[in-house]
C-alpha cells in the first residue's frame, strides 16, 4: 500500500504468450502524454540516482529488467517501494522527492516522462524542496 498522494503502482496490460510476454503502454494507461523516454542501466549496486523533485513533470518508472528501490518523499512522509516487474510501474506525481538505490545486477530503469528535459523543472536541493512544500 502506498499512502503518498498521487503515487500509484500501475499494472501494464500484458499479452502472455509461450513465446514470451508482451506488455503495452498506450492510450489511457498513464494520465499524461509521454514526451520523453530515458533509461538507467549499468548502474553500480552501491549507486544512488535521483535525488530531486520536479515542479511540473510526472514520471512513470518501470524495472524493465532486474530490480531497484525508490524512496518517495512528499516532505512529510517517506516511503520505500521496490520495483522488480516489467509489467508494473510506479507513477510519481509532480512535487515528489525521489531517490533510487539498491539496483540489482543488470537492472534497467525505464522512465516515461510527461515532458522534454528541462533543468528548470528540477528541484535538486532538499531544503529548497521542503521550502516549496511549506509555501
Ligand atoms: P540526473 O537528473 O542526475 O539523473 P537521475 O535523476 O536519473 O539520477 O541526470 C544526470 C545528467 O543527465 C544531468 O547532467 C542531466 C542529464 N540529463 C539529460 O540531459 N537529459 C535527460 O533527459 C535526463 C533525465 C538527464
Amino acid at each position: 500500500m502506498i499512502d503518498l498522494k498521487g503515487v500509484e503502482i500501475i499494472e501494464i496490460p500484458k499479452i502472455t504468450d509461450p513465446r514470451g510476454n508482451l506488455a503495452v503502454i498506450e492510450k489511457d494507461c498513464l494520465p499524461y502524454a509521454i514526451k520523453r523516454v530515458y533509461y538507467l542501466y549499468d548502474v553500480p549496486s552501491d549507486a544512488f540516482r535521483g535525488g530531486h523533485a520536479h515542479k511540473e513533470q510526472l514520471e512513470f518508472l518501470i524495472a524493465l529488467s532486474g530490480s531497484f528501490e525508490v524512496v518517495l518523499d512528499d516532505g512529510k512522509t517517506k516511503q520505500r517501494v521496490m520495483l522488480n516487474k516489467p509489467n508494473k510501474g510506479l507513477l510519481i506525481p509532480t512535487g515528489m522527492w525521489r531517490e533510487l538505490d539498491n539496483f540489482s545486477s543488470g537492472a534497467v530503469c525505464l522512465v516515461l516522462a510527461s515532458d522534454v528535459y528541462e533543468e528548470e523543472d528540477y528541484i535538486r536541493d532538499y531544503n529548497q524542496f521542503l521550502l516549496s512544500k511549506s509555501r
